[in-house]
């Protein structure tokens, strides 16, 4: 009789201590067992989606005021950012372009940054906005009127700019003005990325409802959207598609109903092409998370509302070597900055250097 070398006596067991290994893998390398989730559900959440479509809805020439279609050359970053601006937003792309916007390597791999505007409402203004176009090279401006409720058209323009004029960028992020963006941490995190699966990675909003107020600005009727609730997307604030995500979420837009907020119409296009989003506690919300060095230099991959002061002191934590945590806060991750957060909100000490909202 032949012994049996390795006989699956217990699969369970064996099934059981690998996913409990594997948990704790994610949660000592990335502070949080959010994505491990993410990723053990992604393929539950949402199937293959259409294969790509031969002929993408490129903008054509008319839809720019200001094209800047070398901008991405003359080779390909890894990861495009588009930061999504308005024409009157000259400080927040100064703070930007100063910190991490300024950046064209981080974490290892080439990036760019580049401002998607509308056009604003004087001539004067779109003079202004090339003479800063011209001193900057980082301005794509789209031939629509830039108002909050024309957002959709400005995201729907950033990633029609990137398929056209920035096709081999392996990721693109589209980001508020507003927004701190750890861009070594998020290129690190995308390079290390196993295998080629589509990404829509970013902070997922779960089961939202559509508005039926008419007078409320992201009013959605029935008639448009009838479902009680919206799929799972992603917080407008940042979030990175892969290169192939971009491309099935533009393929899917002659397909969905031009819905506001603009997040929620991105979602609604992932849904139709088969894309499940993939949530990280590190795309933090809008709480005030005071300028703690571990924090924004390493755990976090993005803040919102972050003003021009704090934007700079916190690219500065990001140039931290070895590291900006100790490993004590490092095992405690997001964890411990959302309880800094929370406690900056119990004090009211909220941020002084927060841009006033307009
Ligand atoms: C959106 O832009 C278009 C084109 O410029 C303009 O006609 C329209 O009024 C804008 N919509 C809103 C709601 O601002």
């Amino acid at each position: 009789m032949v012994p049996r070398l390795c006989p699956p006596r217990r699969p369970l067991a064996w099934l059981l201590a690998g996913l409990g290994g594997l948990a704790l893998v994610s949660l000592l390398a990335g502070g949080t067992g959010e994505e491990l989730l993410a990723w053990a559900l992604g393929p539950f959440l949402g199937g293959e989606g259409p294969p790509l479509p031969p002929d993408l809805p490129l903008p054509g020439p008319g839809a720019f005021l200001l094209p800047n279609a070398g901008a991405c050359g003359p080779r390909a970053p890894f990861l495009l950012v588009l930061v999504a601006s308005a024409p009157g937003h000259v400080a927040q792309r100064q703070a930007v372009r100063a910190s991490w916007g300024g950046a064209r390597r981080a974490g290892g791999q080439a990036v760019r940054t580049l401002f998607a505007l509308g056009a604003p409402g004087s001539g004067e203004e779109q003079a202004q906005l090339e003479r800063e176009a011209q001193r900057h090279g980082d301005l794509v401006q789209g031939r629509f009127a830039d108002t909050y409720a024309n957002l959709t058209l400005k995201t729907l323009l950033l990633l029609g700019w990137a398929a056209a004029h920035c096709p081999d960028a392996a990721f693109v992020a589209k980001v508020d003005d507003d927004v701190f963006l750890n861009l070594p941490a998020l290129a690190r995190h995308l390079a290390a990325r196993p295998g080629p699966r589509p990404l829509y990675l970013g902070r997922v909003h779960w089961w939202v409802s559509p508005t039926r107020q008419p007078s409320h600005p992201h009013h959605v009727p029935a008639s448009v959207y009838p479902a009680g609730a919206f799929p799972l997307y992603c917080s407008g604030t940042a979030y990175v598609l892969s290169r192939e995500a971009a491309w099935r979420v533009l393929g899917a837009t002659p397909h969905v109903p031009l819905v506001a907020p603009e997040d929620v119409y991105v979602g609604l296009c992932a849904r139709w092409a088969g894309l499940a989003p993939t949530h990280s506690a590190r795309v933090a919300g809008a709480a005030h998370y005071p300028l703690d060095p571990c924090c924004y230099g390493e755990v976090l991959f993005s803040v919102h509302q972050v003003g021009p002061r704090a934007m700079r002191a916190a690219w500065a934590m990001t140039e931290a070597e070895p590291g900006a945590c100790s490993l004590l806060q490092r095992a405690l991750g997001v964890l411990r900055c959302k309880g800094l957060a929370l406690l900056e909100d119990l004090w009211g000490a909220g941020s002084q250097d927060a841009w006033a909202p307009s």
